[in-house]
Parts: C-alpha cells; structure tokens; sequence
C-alpha cells in the first residue's frame, strides 16, 4: 500500500478563483497507484468496442487498474472477462492487443489450456483431470456489462451499480437517458478508429475535456460550427443543454459543410446540436445528428495515458462507401488541439510553481466538482 498523503480537504476558494489539485497529483507515482487501486480497480471501466470481437474466439487484452484484462467472444456469443494471468505459474496468456484463437485459450508456457467461459480444460503431465476442479483452476473473472455497444469491466469483487455510476452519470448530464437512447450507439459501426498516445496525466485529459474556457483560443475549427463555445462555456454541464450549430453550418464537419443523414431515432430538436458527456472516470461521448465520437481513456503511467477514440455511424454509411474525412476531421482536429495542450502542461506539473496547483475561473466550477471526486475516490 502506497505512503502517499492524500489532501482530503477541499481548500475554500478565497477569491472567485477555485484551487486546482497540487502538481504531484499529476506526477507522483504513488498518487497514480493510489488511483489505480482506489479508481480505476474499484469502478466499471469502457475497455473495448463490442464490435471489437463479433465471432467467437476473438480476444482484446486491456490494461485497466494496472491489471491486464482479457476480453473473450465465448462459442455461445457471450463476452466473458478474466485477468490475464495463468493460474500455474502466473504467465501472461495473451501478449497481443487482440486476435482470435481457434478452440481454447492455451498458455504458451507449459500448455495450461483454458476454455473460452475460463474454465481450465486440460494441463499436460497430470494423470487425470478428473481430480482438478476445472473452475477453482480456471481464469480468474472479471466482471462484465455492455452498454452502448461498448464493454464495461470491472475488477472489483463488488461492482458498484451499473445502473447509477454509469448508466446515472449518463442521465445526470442530460435529463434522463432518453436522449442517448435516440441515438442508439449499439447499433452504430466504428467509421474510424484513431488511438492517441498522450504524454499526460489522466486527469489533465479530463479536466480538458469538462471545460471550454480554452475552445476560442485553441479550436477554431469548431467554435466555427458552435460558435457559444467561443464564449467559453461548457455546455455539457446545462443539463439537457446542447450546444446549437452556427445559423451558416450544415452539419459537424470540419468546414461545416453537410454531414450525413439525421439519425433515424434522434428527434428533431436535437437535429442541430451537440451533446458532450464525461462518465467518470476515463469516459467521453459527444452526440451529433449524424454520428457519435465515443472516447476510452486508458491511464498507462502518472504521465502517459492512451486514448482511443471512435467515430460511430450507421452501416448504411459506411456501406454507401460516404467519404467520412470531413465528419472525422473535425474532432481529430480538436483531439489534437487537447491533447498538444495537456502535453503542454505536464511536464510544469512538478514546477515548483505549480507545488500549490493553479486555480479555476468560475466557469470552470465542474473541474472542481471532479477534483473533489478524485479526492474523494482515493481518500477511503
Ligand atoms: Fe501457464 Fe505454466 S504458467 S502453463
Ligand atoms: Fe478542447
């Protein structure tokens, strides 16, 4: 267990500017543990696409709370999760991100062969398996949900509802889940997939993403097509509230030009908006007519975190054989834009500047709303 002090207080803003976190939260590596033990271990976590592994066989091994963890499409169509980790002797069993095996999953060390529900289903040199209780030696489960076409796990022995930390944070930011729904994202393909391997802390990634104090300064691109977010609001937090198109755009694309075909269930008075949503910890969705970004965070180091970032549209789009790059090109764009700016911050973290941690405009307020969940999540 980490030695690490953990600041529980949350400091009373004595001016109408808010105290960010202190710098060693984004650079301590015993802080990072801390939240892989605490956050990351202990809450449902977006670790792949569904579509991802359609037949059965396919596998996606991910990194979640410093656990690799093993998604596997069983012969019954059913996603199962298991830790990746050999019950003889402790080998990984996959190294590759993501393939598929014919039959079992076999250990590559003394031929331990596991079935795809995780049960052990053979081990060279034993007499008999007859005397081997195939499930006390089989894959360790993780928990597992889907939702929104994506595979939520969970390392904890017991999961916090699904229905209220993720489901609930989704409803909490827009009046209901009837809005998602509309959208029906399991039913959407990825159009493009973009994986962004960005030298920054986790939360400064988060706190980005919650706030648009900084969109008419770094993204011109798209306070083009929303031009409120120029103001510097952000708009996730109006519950209900979306962000309306410029009167001269068409659709979300990086000109503004025309983008595809409404989606058939998203109801005219969302027909010209954007929607942003964070579901903590590592999740972010924005909506649009025509297509849905879905982000999946995976914190790697206390200064490296993984994005991967899907572009969903209808198969109907994908099969016309549609040119998505103006679609893509304005969140890639934006992405960018992000992720150059946390880059930009990391390494001033262990200023001494910055020993005290900065501060929030008040229209920032929600980043301290989030600061406090961190603390709280690592504190207990
Ligand atoms: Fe896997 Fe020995 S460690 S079979
Ligand atoms: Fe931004």
């Amino acid at each position: 267990m980490s030695s690490v002090e953990v600041r529980t207080e949350r400091p009373e803003p004595t001016t109408s500017l808010i105290p960010t976190l202190p710098g060693t939260h984004y650079t301590d590596p015993a802080v990072f543990e801390l939240e892989q033990q605490r956050i990351f271990q202990r809450r449902w976590f977006a670790s792949a696409r569904s579509s991802d592994l359609p037949a059965a066989g396919d596998f996606r091994n991910v990194e979640v709370g410093g656990e690799s963890v093993l998604i596997v499409r069983g012969r019954d169509g059913a996603l199962r999760a298991f830790l990746n980790v050999c019950r003889h002797r402790g080998a990984r069993l996959c190294v590759a991100g993501s393939g598929t095996v014919r039959r079992n999953l076999q250990c590559p060390y003394h031929a331990w062969t596991y079935g795809l529900d995780g049960s052990l289903v053979a081990a060279p040199n034993l007499a008999s398996m007859a005397d081997v209780d195939r499930k006390e030696y089989g894959l360790i489960d993780v928990a597992l949900q889907e939702w929104l076409g994506t595979v939520w796990v969970c390392l904890a022995d017991e999961p916090p509802s699904f229905a209220e930390t993720v489901q609930g944070a989704v409803a909490a930011r827009l009046g209901g889940t009837d809005v998602i729904d509309g959208w029906d994202i399991d039913t959407l393909a990825v159009g493009k997939r973009i994986t962004y391997d960005v030298k920054a802390n986790w939360k400064l990634i988060v706190e980005n993403f919650m706030e648009c104090y900084h969109c008419a300064t770094i993204h011109p691109e798209l306070t083009e097509v929303l031009p409120e977010f120029a103001e510097g609001y952000a708009a996730q937090y109006f519950v209900g509230h979306g962000a309306e198109f410029g009167e001269e755009i068409s659709g979300f694309t990086v000109d503004g030009s025309a983008g595809f075909g409404t989606l058939s269930g998203v109801d005219g008075s969302h027909d010209r908006r954007y929607y942003a949503i964070t579901v903590n910890p590592q999740v972010f969705v924005n909506l649009v007519p025509d297509h849905v970004i879905f982000h999946r965070m995976y914190p790697l180091a206390v200064d490296r975190t993984v994005v991967e970032c899907d572009w969903l549209y209808p198969q109907e789009v994908l099969d016309s054989g549609a040119d998505l790059t103006r679609s893509v090109d304005l969140f890639h764009r934006v992405n960018l834009q992000d992720f150059d700016a946390c880059e930009r911050c990391q390494p001033a973290m262990s200023s001494r500047a910055y020993a005290a941690g900065g501060v929030l405009v008040p229209s920032e307020h929600h980043i301290g709303e989030f600061r406090d969940w961190v603390v709280t999540a690592i504190a207990d």
